[in-house]
């Protein structure tokens, strides 16, 4: 609860000029932020709690900004906790990440993917018998409905494969009735039950959906997904199977990319996780919450990035263009793909791991010459004071691509790559914002800055050439 307290000014008679001063009361040591109103000389008392401040207690303050209630401004999100979270811990000034508690790099050493996403969703590393379970139900997961994959043959020949994905995974939401909340009531998702299943066939169906929709660009038959093998050697599977017997995966590739899936599984309030638990908290099916944070993520600001990365790589084609490129890019005329992120401040640790596995790719699969590019792109913004300053280092997606594009993946499926563990983080939120007795359906304010009150015109009243021109379209 905020305290106030009218604050006596008094002028100060030593100083020149028009000085006055307060006698502010200090409770040292006290969990709470002193604010002084300097309009009104008024003095509140904030209370601080896990090191934040109640956005709501400013309503208290009445700075008449809305509606005589004080709202705290934040475009973008920059500095807006919106949650208590016990999944993922990011420290940016040094470049730590940790699912868990436990450090990405332990779990990209040690763990499999399909680990991660139990310990995201429960918490815990599984025991032997519970992993055994979690894993059996999510592969009895991966098939399809014979409607679905005929829905997906409608796409046209050359839909991106990420809209694919997401126009199916909102499909799914129509296919499964004993989930939707409309139709069995809003408190389905309060049934752990009924949660897990869900977890299961979206954890099941997306890869699945994802090889699909790469076969459907390059024009071949869908693979069903095979019995006995791992979630992420399935998914090569599916994507890569041409009818040979006994068709299996290269186990070092599976490897390498169930790492990728473990690196890319979660990273708390990132854009599309935030947009997860945003329509989410409308208690809306989490099959229609995936695919909106799937759109999301699809931006070139986010999970397309790694897409927009080796189409500038491309694009820079060899080292002598490297300097040409970074001076467009401080010219604002073009932007460095893959460096910058809003929380690391340091070298994403992330990027750190791909680095290493992009030379065991490359040693199966061949080097991909456009790393040769990337690493000197690198070495040479990481010696700019524009990037140094900025503290602009290479995120998660300045390597990812060049270890799919030499693994053969399209550069139009990097976003799906990213998709598929991500699936992992969105569910654990979900389940978190699900239990949370604090949660709410998401709302945030704005400030309104538009007309006043005003009396409408009728058309024929209208001033010719003062309204607003809508641009024509040219082409007809
Ligand atoms: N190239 C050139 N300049 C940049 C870049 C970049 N990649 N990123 C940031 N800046 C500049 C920006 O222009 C600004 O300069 P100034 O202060 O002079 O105006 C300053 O650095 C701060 O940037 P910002 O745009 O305020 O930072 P943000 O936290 O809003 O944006 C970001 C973060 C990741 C969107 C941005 O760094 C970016 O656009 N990076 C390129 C896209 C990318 O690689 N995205 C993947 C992010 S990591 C994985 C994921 O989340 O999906």
């Amino acid at each position: 609860m905020v305290t106030k307290t009218r604050l006596k000014v008094e002028v100060d008679a030593k100083a020149d000029g028009a000085s006055s001063f307060v006698v502010v009361p200090t409770k040292l040591g006290a969990q709470t932020l002193t604010v002084l109103d300097n309009r009104t000389g008024t003095l509140y008392e904030v209370p601080i709690s896990d090191g934040t401040i109640r956005a709501t207690e400013f309503k208290a303050l009445n700075l008449q900004v809305h509606l005589g209630n004080s709202e705290v401004f934040d475009p973008a999100y920059l500095n807006t906790a919106v949650c208590r979270s016990t999944i993922c811990d990011i420290d940016g000034e040094n470049g730590v990440l940790r699912y868990r508690g436990y450090p990405i790099e332990e779990l990209a050493e040690k763990s499999s993917f399909m680990e991660v996403s139990y310990l995201l969703l429960y918490g815990e590393l599984p025991t032997k018998s519970q992993f055994f379970h979690f894993n059996n139900e999510i592969l009895r997961h991966t098939m399809l409905h014979i409607k679905i994959v005929e829905l997906m043959k409608s796409f046209n020949f050359d839909s991106h494969p990420q809209g694919m994905l997401i126009s199916t995974i909102a499909a799914l939401s129509t296919f499964n009735a004993d989930a939707n909340p409309a139709l069995q009531g809003q408190a389905i998702y309060q049934n752990p039950r009924i949660r897990n299943k869900q977890i299961f066939r979206l954890l099941g169906k997306v890869p699945t959906i994802a090889a699909c929709a790469y076969r459907h660009r390059i024009g071949r038959a869908y693979n069903e997904p095979k019995f006995g093998l791992s979630y992420t050697e399935n998914f090569l599977y599916m994507m890569d199977h041409m009818g040979e017997e006994d068709y299996r995966p290269n186990p070092k590739l599976v490897k390498a990319l169930d790492v990728l899936f473990i690196l890319h599984a979660e990273h708390e309030l990132n854009c599309s996780t935030a947009a997860m638990r945003h329509i989410g908290s409308s208690l809306v099916d989490p099959y229609c919450a995936i695919s909106g944070a799937a759109s999301a993520l699809y931006g070139p600001l986010h999970g397309g990035a790694n897409e927009a990365v080796l189409r500038m790589l491309a694009e820079i084609k060899t080292k002598d263009n490297i300097p040409g490129f970074l001076i467009d890019v401080k010219n604002r005329k073009k932007k460095l793909m893959g460096f910058g992120h809003r929380i690391y401040k340091n070298y994403d640790p992330r990027a750190k791991i791909i680095r290493q596995i992009a030379y065991e790719v490359f040693e199966i699969c061949g080097k991909e010459p456009l790393i040769d590019v990337a690493v000197e792109l690198e070495k040479q913004a990481l010696a700019d004071d524009y990037f140094v300053s900025r503290k602009l280092l290479p995120n998660v997606d300045f390597y990812s691509g060049l270890i799919y594009k030499a693994m053969g993946f399209p550069v139009d499926m990097f976003p799906v790559l990213f998709t598929i563990p991500r699936v992992a983080g969105w569910l654990s939120h979900w389940v978190e914002m699900l239990q949370d007795k604090e949660n709410k359906i998401w709302r945030p304010r704005q400030v309104y800055v538009g007309e006043g009150k005003r009396a409408y015109v009728p058309i024929d009243a209208r001033k010719e050439g003062s309204n607003i021109k809508i641009q024509e379209s040219t082409e007809r």
